[in-house]
């Protein structure tokens, strides 16, 4: 049977720190609310303790919520988790995600530390906060550049003190997939408790490879995955739930995994984040941008029109995007146009579209795109040629 693969979405918290994308109280509450439309399973509505509006937010998207997991961050602070505690109160069902830095490069250059000490201010966050829930998740940041062996035995001690939720973040983006599935496979080996908790993938975008690890830390067992919508996040961004799901779609069969999450959801949502963050998606974007389903060579155009599946592994409906274009530039072949010229309601013989292609490419050599009024002039002129001739 096919396993679940929970989607934790950050875009409210780590997507919202991106510079130009903050929110205020009511952005953040439309936004929660879409995203439980969408089926986030748990979503991360801000870090109460940062500010005075970012309690509130999470407070009243705690109340709002009826079905969404709410999750409020901390650091392994007593005062941040009994802040985070009372900011989701109202909530239905409420997490508080508290952790702490357990590379060496975190222990010895942020803390000032040693790895006992991290270890024993690790499990003792997780005791403060499950005072006040029953769904405590842990993160050990930096997890990408921390031992193997010491990493598991936070692991193990975390989950010893009550973690449900082990968040392994690749905080950095530093990892291979590789090297990130192998992390995963090395805590589900040797965490003696590893069975009490969900292993989460929590990973960054510095070298284009968030949304690849965090694939590859499902395949080796992990069963969370943290994203973003449009990969929005610290620096190059965090891995795109857009990405993740719907390759978790695609590759069913292969993976043997589902989300909860309704694709036919992911383009709007994708629309409405980028709206209200003010940040645009990038045209080549997969699954969303604005390219993601546009034709414009003539070799592609020709199959895709031949049969869409030549050059389509997904159809736009399915993950609510506008149709699929024929977009007309000079690299565009002769069915592209006959094809533009249909939709324009014109019917035009083989030989009419042999001249209509000379004088279209004249023109294509001079912009970037051939558009419809462009194409109308050129059927003008052929009609009335024929109409004189
Ligand atoms: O990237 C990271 O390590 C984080 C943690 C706070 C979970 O965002
Ligand atoms: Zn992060």
């Amino acid at each position: 049977m096919d396993k679940k693969i929970f989607i934790f979405d950050t875009t409210l918290r780590d997507g919202e720190q991106v510079p130009g994308c903050k929110l205020n109280k009511k952005e953040k509450i439309e936004l929660a609310l879409e995203l439980e439309a969408l089926g986030v399973d748990i979503l991360e509505a801000g870090f109460p303790i940062s500010s005075p509006g970012d309690f509130d937010a999470v407070n009243e998207i705690a109340r709002l919520l009826k079905t969404t997991v709410v999750c409020g961050l901390t650091r392994a602070v007593q005062k941040d988790i009994e802040v985070a505690a009372e900011a989701l109160k109202p909530a239905a069902r409420r997490r508080i995600h508290t952790g702490i830095g357990t590379s060496d490069f975190h222990i010895k250059s942020k803390f000032n530390s040693n790895r006992e000490d991290i270890l024993q201010r690790a499990a003792q966050a997780v005791k403060w906060a499950r005072n006040f829930t029953d769904d405590v998740e842990f993160f050990a940041e930096d997890a990408g550049r921390t031992d193997n062996e010491y990493l598991a035995r936070v692991v193990e001690a975390v989950i010893a003190a009550g973690a449900t939720t082990v968040n392994i973040p690749d905080t950095t983006g530093y990892c291979l997939p590789y090297q990130y599935g192998e992390k995963i496979a090395f805590l589900v080996n040797n965490v003696k408790n590893v069975d009490k908790a969900v292993l989460s993938c929590h990973c960054h975008n510095d070298l284009g490879l968030a949304t690849a690890n965090s694939i590859a830390g499902i395949i080796a067992g992990a069963r969370q995955i943290e994203c973003t919508i449009n990969g929005l996040g610290e620096r190059a961004g965090n891995t795109s739930l857009e990405e993740v799901v719907m390759i978790i779609k695609q590759h069913q069969q292969t993976l043997g995994f589902y989300t909860g999450i309704n694709a036919k959801q992911l383009n709007p949502m994708s629309r409405k984040v980028a709206d209200t963050m003010r940040m645009p998606v990038q045209p080549n974007k997969a699954i969303v941008g604005a390219n993601a389903f546009s034709h414009s060579s003539g070799i592609h155009q020709d199959g895709f029109l031949k049969d869409t599946t030549t050059y389509e592994i997904i159809a736009p409906e399915e993950v609510g995007a506008d149709s699929s274009k024929i977009v007309l530039t000079a690299r565009s072949g002769r069915s592209a146009l006959a094809y533009r010229f249909q939709k324009l309601g014109y019917s035009f013989t083989r030989n009419d579209i042999d001249t209509l292609y000379e004088q279209f490419l004249a023109v294509a050599d001079t912009k970037k795109e051939v558009g419809d009024d462009d194409l109308h002039q050129l059927a003008k002129a052929q009609q009335e040629k024929a109409v004189t001739a």
